[in-house]
């Protein structure tokens, strides 16, 4: 580009940038970099970038100077995590949808002040899968994650790696990450009810091509928006198949040809580009096609501007030729869920959507986020069906740490197929109930909550949040007549674990694949030293001397 033409792109952008003004395009996508190693550092950081050439606007980065590196990891994998909080404020890192324990997982209560390190570790108990990081300061999250500190998680497992599906990252696996963002008439970036986010943003970068060969490309897609939701298709209408949603891969690819992802979820899906060598595509979002009440269908809700209810191009596709090694057909199996049945739940807790209108928050349960408030308590190994009680004229994206969750009903409809996997967000649509049901396995802590809440930003920092503990009732049930309880403690742990039950018996420790890698006999109260065991999940399978057997999920860290 010359000067001059520069000068005049940039003019164009500051005076009248709106979607009609769309058809540049000639930016190339960024591909964030990859850690991939067992100790990560991330450096979060208030720095500078250009969004327009030669304009310098305000950011946060993490190790970057917009958004942060995609973090690669492997299931079963002991992960240190160090976050050195470079800013001049407290910040937190929050690892979404990650199945970790309280005090590792990043939430409000586990404040980084400015210059810390924080390092949280743990096993990487997820299956394949896109998850994200972002902070989560009570009533700072929009802010921090609007200037620019978020980025993406890859986790992968040995069933995911044995698939034939695209997966060289930055070739045929394109992560994305969406954002519609605010800008001031000088690129400031602005947050907060009330400001326009019409420019839209992949990965930083706005109006970006992405060179793609021509075969099965797949796309991690992660809405990380403030509050926009995307109904996203290519533009010559072809099928997509979704083939991910929040938690893992779908049991089967899903063909369709819109894909609506709300506030802080993530799809996968793969386009089929054989053929296409030397066209251009389009991914758009379709948002004209959204029924009121979403975040971006027209008339809002919140300020509106040109995105609103339009149908505007996210990112173009440059179809390259194909790859040697190139996929060219989709396994027809992905995975082997089986979704929790509704039949083994312990109980069901019904939480209301609420508030809104002029002045007022919206809120869960009429009840703003109280840091001091524990909201609800979950025992330990319960699995529970959410009902969640959409009574606002407007659709929230609601999101659960700690778990992720089989959705059961829409307004007493089973969900459809892109739908049936697992999730840690489900968008609520306006006065609909969902029901959801999950398993909060393996954590508790009754100092250090989880949250839930809604993940369009400026509704959870306005207070649409609420807390959880997840307790662990079996200890206090050692002295019951019931010969086979038992409990161990702690778990995880990093050394030894300690067993309490009423009655003497045998044990066996067993690792992943089930071999035997540890017996012996334990006493009404026993200590058994794993220090030498590798990090990863074990199963203690105790036998009393009645012959109750009991099996337990030890994790060693
Ligand atoms: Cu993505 Cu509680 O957050
Ligand atoms: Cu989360
Ligand atoms: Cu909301």
């Amino acid at each position: 580009m010359t000067n001059l033409f520069k000068q005049a792109v940039i003019a164009a952008f500051v005076i009248s940038y709106n979607v009609n003004a769309q058809g540049g395009f000639t930016e190339p996508l960024t591909i964030p970099d990859t850690i991939n190693s067992n100790t990560v550092h991330l450096y979060v950081k208030d720095t500078v970038h250009e969004f327009v050439s030669g304009i310098e606007t305000n950011t946060y980065g993490i190790s970057a100077s917009y958004l942060g590196p995609t973090i690669i990891m492997d299931k079963g994998d002991f992960v240190q995590l160090n976050v050195h909080n470079l800013l001049d404020e407290t910040t937190t890192m929050h690892w979404h949808g990650m199945h970790v324990a309280p005090e590792d997982d990043g939430g409000p209560h586990t404040a980084i002040l400015a210059g810390e390190t924080w390092s949280p570790d743990f096993t990487v108990l997820d299956e394949a899968t896109t998850f994200w990081y972002h902070p989560h300061l009570h009533e700072k999250t929009n802010e921090h994650v609007s200037k620019g500190a978020a980025g993406m998680i890859i986790i992968r497992d040995e069933e995911e790696a044995a698939l034939a599906l695209p997966r060289t990252y930055g070739i045929d696996d394109i992560p994305m990450i969406l954002q519609s963002k605010a800008f001031d008439a000088s690129w400031q970036i602005e947050f907060g009810g009330g400001t326009v986010d019409d420019v839209m943003l992949v990965n930083g970068v706005i109006e970006p091509y992405v060179d793609v060969p021509a075969q099965m490309v797949r796309f991690r897609m992660l809405n990380g928006s403030t509050g926009r939701t995307f109904n996203i298709g290519v533009s010559d209408n072809r099928n997509i198949f979704q083939i991910g949603s929040d938690g893992g891969l779908l049991n089967a690819p899903v063909a369709i040809n819109r894909i609506v992802i709300a506030p802080g979820e993530r799809m996968e899906f793969v386009i089929d580009l054989s053929g296409d060598e030397s066209e251009t595509l389009y991914l758009k979002s379709y948002a004209s096609e959204f029924s009121t009440g979403i975040t971006g269908a027209a008339g809002g809700p919140g300020a509106t501007n040109v995105l609103d209810g339009a149908d505007f191009n996210v990112m173009q596709l440059r179809v390259t030729s194909a790859t040697a090694g190139a996929i060219t057909t989709l396994p027809a199996v992905l995975n082997d869920l089986v979704p929790i049945a509704e039949s083994s739940a312990d109980l069901t807790r019904t939480l209301t959507l609420d508030g809104g209108g002029p002045g007022n928050p919206f809120t869960i349960d009429g009840q703003e986020m109280d840091m001091e408030v524990i909201n609800q308590t979950v025992e330990l190994n319960a699995t529970e069906i959410w009902e969640i009680v959409n009574e606002t004229p407007i659709a929230h994206p609601f999101h659960i740490h700690d778990i992720q969750f089989y959705i059961l009903d829409r307004d007493g409809v089973a969900p459809p197929a892109n739908e049936q996997g697992r999730k840690d967000v489900v968008f609520v649509y306006p006065e609909e109930t969902v029901r959801f049901i999950g398993t909060f396995e393996d954590f508790a802590n009754e100092e250090i909550p989880y949250m839930y809440h809604c993940h369009i930003l400026t509704h959870e920092d306005g207070g649409m949040m609420g807390q959880f503990i997840v307790v662990d009732n079996s200890e206090s049930s050692v002295n019951d007549v019931d010969a086979n309880s038992l409990s161990v403690f702690p778990n995880p742990t990093e050394g030894s674990i300690n067993i309490q039950s009423t009655e003497n018996g045998s044990y066996k420790i067993a690792n992943a694949i089930g071999q035997v890698v540890l017996k012996g006999l334990y006493q009404e109260y026993s200590s058994i030293d794993l220090s030498y065991l590798e990090t990863g999940i074990y199963q203690l399978i105790a036998t009393s001397n009645s012959g109750l057997t009991s099996t337990t999920k030890v994790v060693k860290k």
